[in-house]
């Protein structure tokens, strides 16, 4: 059996036809789906985390080298999803390209990216919320809001919110679309409001140092912040509920990385600009850098847009993580089962419901920091395999029709998989660990069940 047996394009395309997931989404839906997923805990928590611990005012320099890495693999994921409009994205792209052990093994990081980093943004969410309720003297137990390794039982607001957002998924793709245009709609306006509130209290003195942990800081800092880009990708799973998919997804994924490039960099700049770097090593470094300059009005906006900035990339995530397995289940890799659409609201909510449970139990039970490590890990592994596929299609099928074509992409390609690669190089060794153990459960399961299952297999056998 050829486990690098590849799907063709044209029986991809047919698959996804007979699912008949509706078609309601356009080129500024798909814009704002993406900025719903990309500005979240990233922005609003770990950018200070990362300025204080890693690269000081350098953080930008940070912002700008993951954007590179971002912006090269969302040229090839532009390409593929515009030749490949199904909902599976990087999973997809790799069976045609690159064949179905590859492609079960992008599906497996893609596991990791959105049903662990969901995990990762709720429980950040959970911090946030906690945080603000204490500043209104409302002080929750901390056994409820702290997981077991940190000496609680279970982190309940985590759990919640993933219920009801699960809950508004199995609902519909409009309505929780429609949710999500008002919540990144509020969140931009925060980060409006920062730069508006802080840039006139810049003062130049804290950009000095700029570098205090030296070139190699700012390499750490961007495989950190690479977590505040994760999410244009998710863009690419809407592919089958867009009304023009070959026009639209390019136009989503490569729109909300510009514009969530730009707003990173500003924000970064402003955040150190304002207060010295070493101060921000907390939970909203964001409202913090407000409150210190006497802001405290502002400081609370912010803060009420972060809770909702960090909603919506919860809400994508699942969102996508719930498209990545019906493409999956599809291809008989995952048992079909999952794929079942509800017959009144047109969602799959079989998957839904089963991404919902796993991402409480993550969210509920495990501290975020391995959790986040390891949604960057899987991550970057799918964008290399994105920015591989994009080159093998244009060899083997150099006359396929390419409504996008990434420009340079003998250059632009390899340097995706060269900076993705890069920023794995700087993730701790124990993140590797983590993800060598998820890769060996990923090929047994490949092995016992998906290799015999797949639909390919099954077709070749009648
Ligand atoms: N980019 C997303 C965030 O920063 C995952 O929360």
């Amino acid at each position: 059996m050829n486990v690098f047996r590849t799907k063709s394009i044209a029986r991809m395309l047919e698959g996804a036809q007979k699912q008949g997931l509706k078609k309601t989404l356009g080129a500024v839906d798909l814009v704002l789906l993406g900025i719903g997923c990309i500005i979240g805990t990233g922005i609003f928590v770990l950018t200070g985390v990362a300025a204080a611990n890693y690269a000081g005012p350098a953080i930008v320099l940070s912002f700008v080298l993951s954007g590179l890495a971002c912006g090269f693999a969302a040229l090839a994921y532009a390409e593929l999803s515009s030749m490949v409009p199904v909902a599976g994205s990087a999973y997809t792209f790799a069976y045609v390209s690159l064949g179905e052990i590859i492609a079960f093994f992008v599906g497996w990081c893609l596991v990791c990216e959105y049903t662990v980093g969901a995990a990762t943004v709720a429980v950040g969410w959970s911090g946030y919320v906690v945080g603000l309720l204490k500043s209104a003297d409302i002080i929750l137990p901390a056994a409820w809001t702290t997981v077991p390794s940190a000496g609680g039982i279970v982190n309940l607001p985590a759990v919640l919110v993933v219920i009801v957002l699960t809950y508004l998924l199995v609902l519909g793709t409009k309505e929780s679309a429609t949710l999500n245009k008002v919540l990144v709609f509020v969140k931009l306006v925060c980060v409006g409001v920062f730069l508006f509130l802080a840039t006139s209290h810049v003062n130049p003195v804290n950009w000095t140092p700029f570098f205090p942990f030296g070139v190699s800081g700012v390499a750490g800092g961007a495989a950190i912040v690479f977590f505040a880009y994760i999410g244009f990708d998710a863009v690419a799973t809407a592919a089958e509920e867009c009304k023009n998919p070959n026009r639209d997804i390019p136009i989503g994924i490569v729109g909300s990385l510009i514009v969530c490039t730009l707003l990173y960099i500003a924000v970064s700049a402003v955040l150190t600009g304002v207060v010295p770097y070493s101060l921000l090593n907390n939970s909203e470094p964001v409202a913090f850098a407000l409150r210190s300059i006497g802001m405290d009005f502002g400081s609370a906006i912010v803060a009420v847009g972060a809770i909702c900035g960090i909603t919506t990339v919860l809400l994508v995530m699942m969102y996508g993580q719930t498209r990545v397995f019906l493409a999956m289940a599809r291809d008989g890799m995952v048992p079909k089962k999952m794929v079942r659409i509800h017959p009144k609201y047109g969602t799959p909510h079989v998957t839904t419901i089963a991404t919902g449970v796993v991402v409480c139990l993550l969210s509920g039970l495990l501290p975020i920091k391995v959790i986040a490590e390891l949604c960057n890990m899987g991550t970057l592994f799918a964008f290399c395999m994105v920015s591989l596929g994009v080159l093998v299609l244009r060899i083997r099928q150099p006359k396929a029709e390419r409504p996008f074509r990434c420009p340079a992409v003998w250059l632009v390609a390899p340097l995706g998989v060269f900076f993705c690669g890069y920023l794995i190089a700087n993730l701790p060794l124990d993140t590797f660990l983590f993800f060598g153990t998820w890769c060996l459960i990923g090929l047994i399961v490949y092995f016992v069940y998906s290799r015999f299952h797949s639909e390919l297999a099954i077709s070749k056998q009648r």
